[in-house]
């Protein structure tokens, strides 16, 4: 008689596994996720994150930025502080002045994960940044580990701008499909 239950508690555990597996097929295929993140762009002291590499020569350059480059390895922590936050990653790539009247800026930068549960893996970001516009979207282009194949877009808004300094906090919501 054991036996006979413990072949019964065998084929219940087989089965809930196939519907556990099947299940996290179907939310495999097309997974929406959210991830809000907070992007802080210091280009002020003695260890700027982000350091400007080109600028255009003309009388418009310093007034829309336009011509100008910056490259970046920002910081990217869960809170808005950045001294006090849990920095999950880095921003990496480079931005530049594509607007010659406004200030708009191109960016082109790799989301870097660098701890918790996506680790490893990165996300693709390019798309129009009207810096002054309270919200911005971008596109989200592609990733690598757990987002490969990620499609979706970023909404930026600014949190903190230090107007002397130049030095930046902005929020990123993130809203991939993958
Ligand atoms: C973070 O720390 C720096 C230097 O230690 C300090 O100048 C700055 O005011 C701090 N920022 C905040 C928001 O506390
Ligand atoms: C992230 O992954 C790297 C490489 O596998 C590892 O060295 C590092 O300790 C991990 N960091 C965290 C915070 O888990």
């Amino acid at each position: 008689m054991a036996g006979a239950a413990e072949l019964l508690i065998l084929i219940l555990i087989l089965i809930l596994a196939i519907v556990a597996s099947s299940a996290s097929v179907a939310s495999g295929d097309d997974k929406d996720m959210h991830i809000k993140l907070y992007w802080h762009d210091v280009v002020s002291g003695p260890s700027p994150t982000a350091v400007q590499v080109a600028q255009a020569a003309g009388t418009n350059a310093s007034k829309t930025f336009f011509g100008g480059v910056m490259v970046i390895d920002d910081a990217l922590t869960e809170g808005p502080d950045l001294n006090s936050s849990k920095i999950v990653g880095r921003a990496q790539g480079a931005y530049i002045g594509a607007g010659r009247d406004k200030l708009s800026l191109m960016m082109n930068m790799v989301f870097v994960f660098e701890a918790g549960e996506y680790n490893g893996s990165t996300v693709a970001i390019l798309g129009r940044n009207a810096a002054f516009n309270a919200v911005r979207e971008m596109a989200v282009v592609g990733g690598t580990g757990v987002f490969r194949g990620a499609r979706g877009y970023a909404q930026a808004t600014t949190h903190a701008l230090d107007v002397k300094t130049g030095d930046a906090t902005v929020e990123y919501n993130i809203y991939i499909k993958h």
